[in-house]
């Protein structure tokens, strides 16, 4: 099938990362192979007026199915679920969604007999028991988060259905991904995002995990780079399928104020732990993607002080337009 003909369905695509992976698709496959799909919230004028847009509900299949059948979709990237933290709020509707999701796509998937389809898993799908540093490719998984239950549940199935049904299903485990256009919407990680906005706005911000928190984590630009990379990768060569560890820098909740404050003297940043604190506590410091790299040649373009600067300019210069959005 050539690059053209595509039909990519986008799942989530009002989120953090299917808003901005929407656009860069419609870029590259053009706009009307591109259905933008999200549930209830409403899609920024860019997202709705460049190409179709749906309403469905990942959990109830014959939702999905409806827009399959009416665009002929062949690619999914499949980018709704619901997030750590709002999972520890709302444990079954993290389960609904995000394990339903994952098993109602993969099924419409073989049905519609589609190409290809990308389903994220996280650093969530690791846990306490897991070695802290460095984490390997293959290591404990064994999640205190209902999200890493249903990541760690959404890779097996994946690599399941891959040997079971012959499905070609991708995906990696994303690290924190901090972006600016669209904000991330209950996550542990959010607060690498929220900090940058508050800089530019107030010069001054409360983190909710401690200075000394080390987390994996990602530039937008480079998660989506990982995402279209992957899903361009020869399968056959391929010897991990849903499950690929990757990241591009690693920093503390102190260290990405004091980038910040490199550019913005006067930015103060106080830490104030809430319930979020634990969840971090229960993820990797750094991680090894040594399997992504050598499988299909990843490799990040960000580090901290690179995309500090670059956050800092795009927030900078809408800030001054009056259209920082919070
Ligand atoms: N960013 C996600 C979260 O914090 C991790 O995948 O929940």
């Amino acid at each position: 099938m050539t690059e053209e003909m595509k039909k990519i369905m986008v799942t989530g695509s009002v989120g953090q990362i299917g808003s901005e992976l929407t656009m860069l698709l419609r870029k590259k496959y053009g706009n009307d192979n591109v259905i933008a799909t999200g549930h209830r919230t409403q899609p920024k004028p860019e997202l709705k007026d460049s190409g179709p847009f749906e309403f469905i509900n990942v959990a109830k299949k014959e939702t999905i199915e409806e827009v399959v059948k009416k665009y002929d979709i062949d690619t999914v990237y499949h980018m709704s679920a619901i997030l750590s933290a709002v999972g520890e709020k709302n444990p079954h509707l993290c389960w609904d969604v995000n394990m339903n999701g994952t098993k109602n796509l993969m099924d419409i998937a073989i049905e519609y007999e589609m190409g290809q389809i990308f389903i994220p898993s996280s650093i969530a799908a690791f846990g306490p028991e897991t070695p802290i540093d460095n984490t390997p490719q293959e290591t404990v998984l064994k999640p205190r988060t209902m999200y890493g239950v249903t990541k760690v549940a959404g890779e097996l199935l994946c690599d399941y259905y891959v040997r079971r049904f012959g499905l070609d299903v991708r995906g990696c485990r994303y690290p924190g991904i901090i972006s600016n256009e669209t904000l991330p919407g209950g996550g542990t990680t959010d607060y690498a995002v929220a900090i940058y906005y508050e800089a530019v706005k107030n010069k001054k911000y409360t983190c909710f995990v401690r200075e000394d928190t080390r987390l994996p984590m990602m530039y937008m630009p480079d998660c989506l780079k990982a995402t279209i990379d992957l899903m361009e990768a020869d399968f056959s060569k391929l010897k991990h399928y849903s499950d690929f560890n990757v990241t591009a820098m690693s920093f503390s909740a102190g260290e990405l104020a004091d980038s910040i404050k490199k550019h913005i003297p006067e930015f103060g940043c106080t830490f104030e732990p809430d319930f979020r604190q634990e969840i971090a506590d229960s993820w990797p410091n750094s991680i090894d993607d040594t399997a992504a790299r050598e499988e299909w040649g990843w490799e990040p373009d960000y580090d901290l002080e690179a995309m500090t600067k670059d956050m800092l300019d795009a927030l900078s210069k809408r800030h001054a337009e009056g259209n920082l959005g919070i």
